[in-house]
Parts: C-alpha cells; structure tokens; sequence
C-alpha cells in the first residue's frame, strides 16, 4: 500500500484537535499517511504577519492532499481585517489548486430534524460572486458606490455541472437538482440552466429538475428527501449548505471536500464548522466532521474500501447513542475502535 503526502492546517481554535482525532482514526484504518504540519491562520497571522506565503502555497502544491481544522480569530476580535483570511487563505487555495468543486454529502444522524436523508450538494468553488470581481467608486464620500458582481464562465458552469452529473448517475437515486434563481438572475440563471439542459443529454438516466434557491430553503427544512444530489452556484452552495448541516444533524457533523477533480494539484478537505474558539481546548468539540473529512480524502486517494469503513464507523457510532459528555479524543477512541 502507499504512503500519502498529506498537508495539515490545523489553524485555530479547535482546528488542530479535530485534525488529530481524524488522523486517529486515518491509521486505525491502516492507511498510511506522511504528514507535514503547516502553520497558517489566524495565529500566524497575528504572530508574524503571513497569511499564506508564496513559499508555503509552492509547498502545499506537491501534496497528494490537504487536510484543514479551522481558521479564524474569536468571534468579535479584531486581530484579523475582515477577509483577510477567507480571502487571502481559504478563497486563495481554492483558486490556486482549482479546486472548482465543492463537495458537501448530507447524511442526517439521530435526534436530527431530519435523520434519514442522504443527498449531496455539489457547490461551484471558484467563480460566482466569490470570484472578486467589483470594487469601489468615491470610497468613504456620500456618494460612494460598491458592486460585487458574479462571474459565471460556459467552463467554470460545465465542468461543475459534469461532476455533478457523473456523482448522480452513480447513485442509487440519480436524480440532479439545479438550484439557482433564474426568474431574477437571468443571465446567469440563464447559462446554469442551459449548461445543465445541454450536458443532461450526455446522462440519459440521470432525471433532474431545477428549484429557485428561496424555495429550496422550504423544501430543505419541510421534505430534504426530495433531494439527491443537488448543483448550485458558488454563493447558493455556500448559503444552502449550513442549513443542509442544520437539518441534517448540525454542523459537527457537516464534511466537505474541495476537489480538484482534474488531478492538477492536491484537493483540500475540510469540516464545515469554524474555529469555536470558545469550546477549544476544553475537550468539548466534536471531531466527527473532520473524520467525515478524512474519509472524503481517503475516497480521493483511492482508498475507497478504507474511506467506507470510516465513513460506517461514524455512523454507527453517532446511532449507538453515544454518551453526549464524550470527549473529543473520546470520541476519536471510540470510532477508531471500530475500525
Ligand atoms: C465555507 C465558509 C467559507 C465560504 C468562508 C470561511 C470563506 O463559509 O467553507 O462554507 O464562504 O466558502
Ligand atoms: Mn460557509
């Protein structure tokens, strides 16, 4: 079997300790991994004034994969400009890698609102109105001016909307949703649902259909089982997913995969929740979305039958109604145990 080159940002809060747990449970699983620590967010940041350097982005490139906790100051603090890091970190990897696909798998667990549902949502990662395109007209005067406009390319829409119809027509249910909002955003509306018509022809079994983003916020909460995998624009996907993870179980248990699927670089995974600095170190964080992480990773790499059995682990441990007072490394023990 192989070794992997795995990069690690931890970040802050209770980045690093989410991150250990999911590699706990990475060996239990007998996949070999050799890692290398790199010390980015906002606590580097503060320390020395580097946000990602050049040298370390370079680095990062010949990973086989990143695995990332959490960045980000305490809420309410004001050592980081606003951005700076979602920009200058997060939003640079995702460019840089071309990691276009943003890949959000929703599983409900126990005791959630809705505790059966399985579906994935599939989030344009690079353009949209993430994309940076706008600025500002007299900054500061009464008559200031601000746009922020959305960048939707025929290539950054198509190659998305392949990946998503090539993960449903491998499901059980193969069935695709656009979300987007075409009754008012007609132009890009226009080129999603075009995209999404034109490249269906080349999937026959796959059915789909197409739900305003308002809407969907109805259906996610009243009848998500109406979803299988789901296909959004950048900011929709961003919007959609938290309260997928709501409804789903929570955030703790909310994986992502930012994938480059062309193989051009390392894809980067990461759980959805943030740096709760006020639970950090306290034992009380739950590892489970970061081990969800690992098992997107493992999937990526190849191993598909560890990634499985990880994925399982979890799930039987969140069904065996484990005792709520768990640690985190407890519960980095516990699914570990299982493999
Ligand atoms: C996420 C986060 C990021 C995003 C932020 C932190 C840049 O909310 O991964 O969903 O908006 O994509
Ligand atoms: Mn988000």
């Amino acid at each position: 079997m192989s070794t992997y080159k795995v990069g690690l940002i931890g970040g802050d809060g209770i980045g690093p300790e989410v991150v250990a747990e999911a590699l706990k449970v990475v060996e239990a699983a007998g996949v070999s991994l050799a890692t290398t620590d790199y010390d980015l967010g906002a606590d580097r940041y503060v320390r020395t004034g580097d946000i990602l350097p050049d040298a370390v982005l370079g680095e990062l490139r010949s990973q086989d994969a990143i695995l990332l906790g959490a960045v980000g100051p305490p809420v309410g603090s004001t050592s980081v400009p606003p951005g700076a890091l979602e920009r200058g970190l997060l939003l640079r990897l995702r460019f840089e890698l071309d990691l276009y696909v943003n890949l959000r798998p929703f599983t409900g667990v126990p005791g959630a609102l809705a505790p059966d549902c399985d579906f994935v949502v599939i989030r344009e990662n690079t353009e949209g109105t993430y994309a940076g395109e706008g600025g500002f007209l007299r900054r500061s005067t009464p008559f200031e001016v601000a746009t922020q406009g959305s960048v939707n390319t025929r290539h950054g829409v198509e190659r998305c909307v392949r990946f998503a119809f090539a993960l449903a027509g491998g499901r059980a249910r193969r069935h695709l949703t656009l979300v987007h909002k075409t009754n008012v955003l007609t132009f890009a509306g226009d080129l999603w649902q075009r995209t999404v018509d034109e490249v269906s022809i080349d999937y026959p079994t796959v059915t789909r259909d197409y739900n305003h983003v308002d809407a969907t916020c109805i259906y996610l909460v009243e009848n998500p089982a109406r979803y299988d995998v789901i296909v959004t624009d950048n900011l929709f996907g961003d919007i959609i997913t938290d309260l997928a993870g709501a409804v789903a179980g929570g955030i703790g248990y909310a994986a992502s995969a930012n994938l480059n699927p062309d193989r051009t670089g390392p894809s980067l995974f990461e759980p959805v929740h943030g740096a709760a600095h006020d639970i950090a170190g306290t034992g009380r964080s739950n590892p489970a979305a970061a081990i969800r992480s690992a098992a997107l990773m493992l999937e990526h790499l190849g191993e598909a039958s560890a990634a499985e059995k990880v994925t399982h682990a979890v799930t039987e441990f969140i069904t065996s109604k484990p005792d709520p007072a768990l640690s985190t490394a407890a519960i980095g023990d516990a699914i570990a145990e299982r493999l």
